[in-house]
């Protein structure tokens, strides 16, 4: 049996949080809203409530999980050192939609890290996750909320009709307002690692920390026998049920091209102000890249909703909060580009 908690305000409802947590601590499930998607927490440092993340999502066992905390000296007990660079980037920009690899200590079970040395930490700014983690008392490993393979849960709903039946909680709340899931960075390389483009983008990481590198599997599909630094990165992911296709040229090509692609089941994935002539769900107008980020994943979902066969997508821009769009639609497409 899922129970469904509802917290819209942090004071009002401790009754419920209360409830999330003791759930936490004792070993359960709970989907909880965070700034960026919906999250599947467990307890971090109890090996077989991490395990039954895995199965609850049917997420492929090397993909290792983020660890969420409440505060920054819930740190010192996940990792065996702490970059000054690093130190540097929780000062900015925790709480908040980045996450931060490091060697990760003892107390991690290697089910939460997937066998990897390292650990993934992020506090994030959302006042009910940071509230139910600091309730539980525990650092919580969290997923996105989605099935594996399907897009991640930016509503409510989302995380509900993916995971009503596989959890013990679902937490009714906001909508998320990023939308994308956190930047994901790695901080035991000589050079800092971006492996996840998000909302904090490239620069703002460099104006504070100076020149980071870009994994390639960023833009790009890793060639068969590469082995993935993100294991995330190297799946078909954030998938709708129909073919997507990213179609790379400007608005009046890409009106003319679907008004000659379409039939029945065809649909046209484009921005707000687009004149498309055949069925179409829009996300966010061309030049505002929050907007884009914060509408993809229900975009994704609605279309599934219309039924569609066949998305024809118009391609973001990638420079800024755009990277981490266009990053997303390209796993969403399985690297599928036609260009004009
Ligand atoms: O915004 C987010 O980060 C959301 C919310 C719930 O916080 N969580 C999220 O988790 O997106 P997930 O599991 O869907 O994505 C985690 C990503 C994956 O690409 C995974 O491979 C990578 O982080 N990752 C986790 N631990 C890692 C590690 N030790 N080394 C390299 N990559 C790691
Ligand atoms: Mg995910």
């Amino acid at each position: 049996m899922t129970s469904v908690f509802k917290i819209f305000d942090v004071d009002n409802d401790i009754k419920e949080i209360r409830n999330a947590a003791d759930i936490l601590r004792n070993g359960g499930l709970v989907v909880f809203p965070t700034e960026t998607v919906y999250g599947l927490g467990a307890n971090a440092l109890d090996s077989n409530a991490v395990s039954n993340i895995f199965k609850a999502k049917g997420r492929p066992q090397d993909n290792p999980l983020i660890v969420h905390i409440s505060d920054i000296s819930d740190l010192y007990d996940l990792t065996l050192e702490i970059p000054d660079r690093a130190r540097l980037l929780a000062e900015k920009f925790w709480p908040g939609p980045l996450t931060m690899i490091f060697r990760k200590s003892e107390s991690v079970p290697y089910v939460v890290s997937a066998g990897l040395d390292t650990v993934a930490v992020r506090m994030p700014s959302n006042e009910i996750a940071r509230a139910i983690i600091r309730e539980s008392g525990v650092p919580v490993a969290a997923p996105s909320a989605n099935l594996s393979g399907s897009p991640s849960p930016t509503e409510f709903r989302h995380a509900y009709s993916d995971m009503n039946g596989r959890v013990d909680a679902i937490i009714e709340s906001y909508p998320s307002e990023v939308g994308v899931e956190s930047t994901v960075i790695s901080m035991v390389t000589d050079k800092p690692l971006l492996l996840r483009p998000g909302k904090i983008t490239k620069s703002d990481i460099e104006s504070v920390i100076g020149e980071i590198e870009v994994d390639k599997a960023v833009t790009s599909q890793l060639e068969e026998g590469i082995k993935a630094v993100s294991p995330g990165m190297k799946y078909k992911h954030y998938s709708p049920k129909a073919n997507v296709t990213i179609v790379l040229c400007d608005e009046s090509e890409f009106v003319k091209f679907t008004a000659e692609h379409y039939s029945d089941g065809v649909f046209a994935l484009c921005f707000d102000h687009d004149p498309i002539d055949i069925p179409c769900v829009r996300y966010g107008s061309e030049d505002d890249d929050l907007a884009q980020a914060k509408r993809l994943f229900s975009a994704l979902r609605e279309l599934d909703e219309l039924g569609a066969k066949q998305v024809y997508a118009r391609c973001p821009r990638t420079d800024g909060v755009g990277l981490a769009v266009y990053n997303r639609l390209l796993r969403a497409a399985g690297f599928e580009v036609i260009e004009l």
